[in-house]
């Protein structure tokens, strides 16, 4: 298996978290060639911040982190603090980092890399709202044919939203840039709440983490317990649903997933329905399919891929 080049474009978030641990413990199959944080579940100082407080847990302070977006294309930020708590990475004691914010901006950074690694080589992982991305092909269209593909945490369908009763959070926050990724033309992969709510950490989960008797498992266990108590409370869940490392795991064993390649269309209009992703799982329309919508997930084969990969760090 080739390994993947990818940007992880990220609002940790403790899902969030998780995920850059998943990637970064998949050497073989995964080349990290940055993080660009954006701001989403807590404000970009605190994003930029967590995103370097994780490459330091997993013991890789190389790994570039850069700042990009601070807030939408056109609305004002909403955040997520009554889920992820006020730093963002609630449910341990907050050390600040010293590996150093890259001085480049995020979204200059991904056209950058872009530009310099040979066209469809690098894939990009948006894990929050897609401001970063959005602006990205804005300033530079050249780019936008030069994704390998985009396998994006965001959306839901069957599900129905998380933050309104229509939209999910990263496409709530920034819709504009969503309709500009989903009409941009590249390989989409989208893993929605439909997927995502299947990947709960129940307690064995946890359990497990927890039992591996190191910095990283325990870290994990305590993120996963403190941003399950939101999604128990509202969904009555046996466990947090970890969104974003199914975008990661996905990279590694798509087998895992599955889904249909249709048309997704992005709600801006509407404050009813603002951000809701209005996809065309039953083909009613004849609008052109424009991404690959999962729509379900081996959740034991997700587990054991995560407990082995965070086992190693
Ligand atoms: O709706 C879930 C998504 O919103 C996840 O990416 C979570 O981290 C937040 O960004
Ligand atoms: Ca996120």
């Amino acid at each position: 298996m080739t390994r993947r080049k990818i940007i992880i474009d990220t609002d940790p978030g403790q899902d969030d978290a998780v995920a850059i641990l998943l990637a970064l413990a998949s050497p073989d199959e995964i080349d990290v060639l940055g993080l660009t944080a954006v701001a989403g579940n807590v404000p970009l100082a605190l994003t930029q911040r967590n995103a370097r407080i994780v490459c330091e847990l997993a013991g890789r302070p190389d790994v570039p982190v850069y700042a990009g977006s601070a807030a939408p294309l056109a609305r004002p930020l909403v955040t997520a603090e009554h889920v992820h708590g006020k730093s963002g990475l609630d449910g341990i004691e907050i050390v600040e980092p010293t590996m150093p914010l890259q001085a480049l901006d995020g979204v200059e950074f991904i056209i950058h890399t872009l530009r310099r690694e040979a066209p469809g080589t690098v894939t990009l992982c948006p894990l929050g709202p897609l401001t970063n991305i959005a602006k990205a092909f804005l300033e530079a269209p050249d780019i936008v044919n030069r994704v390998q593909q985009i396998v994006l945490m965001g959306g839901a369908y069957f599900e129905v939203g998380n933050i309104t009763p229509a939209a999910e959070f990263n496409i709530y926050v920034d819709p504009e840039a969503a309709e500009i990724v989903f009409r941009s033309g590249c390989d989409i992969v989208v893993m929605p709440l439909d997927v995502t709510h299947k990947a709960l950490t129940t307690a064995p989960h946890v359990a497990g983490f927890r039992a591996m008797g190191t910095t990283v498992g325990h870290t994990v266990a305590a993120w996963t317990d403190f941003f399950e108590r939101f999604d128990k409370e509202k969904y009555g869940s046996k466990g947090a649903p970890l969104h974003d490392p199914c975008v990661i795991a996905y990279l590694i064993r798509p087998d895992l997933f599955s889904g249909r390649h249709i048309n997704v269309e992005i709600e801006t209009q509407s404050d009813l329905t603002r951000g809701m992703t209005v996809a065309d799982w039953w083909r009613v329309t004849k609008r052109p399919a424009n991404a690959t919508f999962m729509g379900d997930i081996d959740a034991e084969g997700f587990f054991a891929l995560l407990t082995e990969r965070i086992g190693r760090l």
